[in-house]
This record gives structure tokens, C-alpha cells and sequence, in this order.
């Protein structure tokens, strides 16, 4: 009977429940007229560069035309770049929309200027960063992080989900971070705005269950992109001196020192991001947590081995205070894998 209840315990559970069949939902068989007519409509949040340009333009470039992309940026300005890339399909499978996710005007009247305001699929990317000591940083700009990261997610489904609802139909898909998992140094308020967002997801997801609708949180690890670059220099710009000298020298001479070893290591590249949304954003039932570095997985794993919580907080703190050597080679150790397989791939040409 346990068996049995068991069983069917598993077979209610969450995939089950949601959607069919599991299959892969690309329609490469069908004529080009059924794909055209099948066409989703998604809306991009901040694509003036790295990751959400890179979905935006990997959407509309989609060989089978299977979507239309409504690609937005805070600041019109800064299209350059996401014109470049969007080449031929602009005006066609891409239009370029201005919206400020910590504006509920910018979002309703990009929203309302989408034929019969139907959004398909988001995908909320918006995001800035934030590293430092907390006595360094001012309530202003931590503000600033979770009323983007977060409040920003928030205020785009209050004016998309009601019609997501209406149609019983719409895949919410949230680009959040391995530090929505998991706390690093240095990155407290960061890390918690994107913990806000997984536990915002983790209850909304309960009821959007009840109108067939789909949750997924991305979480990539460190991304090769221009965030990582402005993080860093704030940080090499940052005022210490409201810290105590102990704290000063572990943020410049432990954090911003392995800084850029780790993106070299371990980065992925937007497009490597871009890639894993697409494939996520294609399935009839995507999950709701894809990670897109598997070089990263084994450190998020540790969080749910202890409930207690304790192992990754002293994993983290011996790879970085007591085996910082052990943790640079093998730093360096990836890094000179990753470029002997890219050289491979490259048959014999690594890119710099
Ligand atoms: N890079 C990483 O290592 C990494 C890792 C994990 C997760 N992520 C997440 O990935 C997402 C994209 O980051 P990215 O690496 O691609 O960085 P990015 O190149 O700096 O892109 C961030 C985008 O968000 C936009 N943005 C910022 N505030 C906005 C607002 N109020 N309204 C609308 N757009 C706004 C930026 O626009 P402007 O050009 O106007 O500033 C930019 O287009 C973020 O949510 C980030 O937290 C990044």
C-alpha cells in the first residue's frame, strides 16, 4: 500500500501535474506555415548587452521563425550593439522597445504598445550588481540592487501575469544566479536580491500550477559579460575606508585578486547563457531551477547535502582563507582545460 501511495505521491508531483508529454516542443517537422503560425510572442528585459542581447538575438535569429522578440532596454541609446546583432531579422522577428523595470509606467506602456498585449513568454533579465563591504555601500545603492533585481521582477508579472492567467497559457522565465542558491563573499546584498527573487518564484509557482502556467529560474555562474566588468570596477573604485583595515584588505587582496582568475576559469560567455534559456524556453515542460554551469553545480550541491547549512559556509571559507593556494592551481588547473577542449573544438585555433 506504501508502495502504491508512494507512487502515486511521485506521479502528482509538480512535472507531472504541469505538463504533458515532456517532449521537446520544436516544431522542425512541421510545414513553415504551421511554425509561422505558432510564432511566441517574448518579451526581453534589459538588452542593451550581454545576456539579454544575446537571448534576443538568438530568438530572432530561430531558422523555423517560431518567435517574435519584443528586445527592451532602459535607455534607447544603447541599441548599437543589439541592432548589430539582430542584423536582418530587426523589424521582422525583432522590434526593440524601450522599458525601465523600476518604472510601472515604462512597463505598462511598452505592454500595452504589444498587439493585444499578449506576451508569450518573458524573460526578466534586467539586473545590476553590487560587491563590497556592507560599511562601504550606501542604503541607496543596495536599494537600487534589490529595487531592480527584484521589486523590477515584481513590477513586470503584476502588469503580465493577470493576462498570462486570463489565457491559461505563459512561460515566465527568470535569468536569477547560482547566487540565488547560495551566498559568496562579498556579494551579500546582491546575493539577496536574487534569494528574494528564488523565493518570490518558489511561491508564485504553486498557484501559477493552478493556470497552466511555467516558471524557470536560470542560474548561470559567472558570466563573461559587461556586468562582471562594471562589478569590478566599482570595486577597484570603492571608498574602504569606512572599513576596518582587516576587512579593506580581504575585499582588494583576497575577492578582487581572484576576481577576474575566477570569470577566466569558470566563465561562461552570454551566448553559452543564451543557448540553455532558448532550450529551456523550448520545452513543453521546462524545470523550474536550470543551472547552465556544470563546473559550478558540484558548489551548489553542497548546499542541500547539509541541512544544517554549515558545509558550504566552511567549504567556502577554507577554499578561500586556509587552501587559497589548493584553490588558485586548481583555478588555473580548469582554465587550462577549458582551453585545451576549446583548442580541440577549434581544431587547433584558440580564441584569446
Ligand atoms: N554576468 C554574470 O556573471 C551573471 C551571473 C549570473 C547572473 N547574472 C544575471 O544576468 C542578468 C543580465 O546580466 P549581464 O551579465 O548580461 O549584465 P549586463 O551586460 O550589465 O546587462 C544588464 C542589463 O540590464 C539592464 N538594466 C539595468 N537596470 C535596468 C532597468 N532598471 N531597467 C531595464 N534594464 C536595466 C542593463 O541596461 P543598461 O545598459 O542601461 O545599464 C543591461 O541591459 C542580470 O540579472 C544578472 O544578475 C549575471
Amino acid at each position: 500500500m506504501w508502495k502504491h501511495m508512494a507512487s502515486s505521491l511521485f506521479f502528482c508531483g509538480r512535472r507531472s501535474v504541469r505538463r504533458g508529454t515532456g517532449r521537446d516542443s520544436s516544431r522542425r517537422h512541421l510545414p513553415f506555415w504551421r511554425g509561422e503560425m505558432a510564432q511566441k510572442t517574448v518579451l526581453v528585459t534589459g538588452c542593451s548587452s550581454g545576456i539579454g542581447l544575446a537571448i534576443a538575438a538568438k530568438l530572432a535569429h530561430d531558422e523555423e521563425r517560431r518567435f517574435k522578440v519584443y528586445a527592451t532596454m532602459r535607455n534607447l541609446d544603447k541599441q548599437g550593439l543589439l541592432v548589430e546583432a539582430a542584423g536582418k531579422t530587426l523589424g521582422r522577428t525583432l522590434e526593440i522597445k524601450q522599458l525601465d523595470v523600476c518604472s510601472e509606467e515604462s512597463i505598462k506602456n511598452c505592454v500595452d504598445s504589444i498587439p493585444d498585449r499578449r506576451i508569450d513568454v518573458l524573460v526578466s533579465n534586467a539586473g545590476v550588481g553590487l560587491i563590497g563591504p556592507i560599511e562601504c555601500q550606501t542604503i541607496e545603492e543596495m536599494k537600487t540592487v534589490m529595487d531592480t533585481n527584484f521589486f523590477g521582477l515584481v513590477r513586470l508579472l503584476k502588469e503580465i501575469l493577470p493576462d498570462m492567467k486570463k489565457r491559461k497559457s505563459g512561460h515566465v522565465v527568470i535569468i536569477s544566479s547560482v547566487m540565488g542558491i547560495q551566498g559568496i563573499l562579498f556579494n551579500d546584498v546582491y546575493a539577496a536580491s536574487k534569494f528574494a527573487v528564488e523565493g518570490f518564484c518558489e511561491s508564485l509557482a504553486i498557484q501559477a500550477l493552478k493556470f497552466k502556467l511555467q516558471i524557470s529560474l536560470i542560474e548561470p555562474g559567472p558570466v563573461v559579460t559587461e556586468f562582471e566588468q562594471k562589478v569590478f570596477e566599482d570595486g577597484m573604485k570603492m571608498d574602504l575606508s569606512a572599513a576596518d583595515k582587516e576587512t579593506a584588505d580581504m575585499f582588494t587582496d583576497v575577492y578582487l585578486k581572484n576576481y577576474k582568475q575566477i570569470f577566466q576559469s569558470l566563465g561562461q560567455s552570454a551566448e553559452e547563457v543564451a543557448e540553455h534559456t532558448v532550450k529551456i524556453i523550448l520545452l513543453d515542460n521546462p524545470p523550474f531551477r536550470h543551472q547552465t554551469n556544470t563546473l559550478y553545480t558540484p558548489m551548489t550541491t553542497l548546499k542541500y547535502a547539509d541541512p544544517n547549512g554549515d558545509l558550504p559556509i566552511d567549504t567556502f571559507y577554507k577554499m578561500v582563507f586556509q587552501h587559497d593556494k589548493v584553490f588558485n592551481a586548481s583555478l588555473n588547473f580548469i582554465k587550462l582545460l577549458r582551453w585545451r577542449s576549446k583548442k580541440s573544438f577549434d581544431l587547433g585555433k584558440p580564441k584569446q
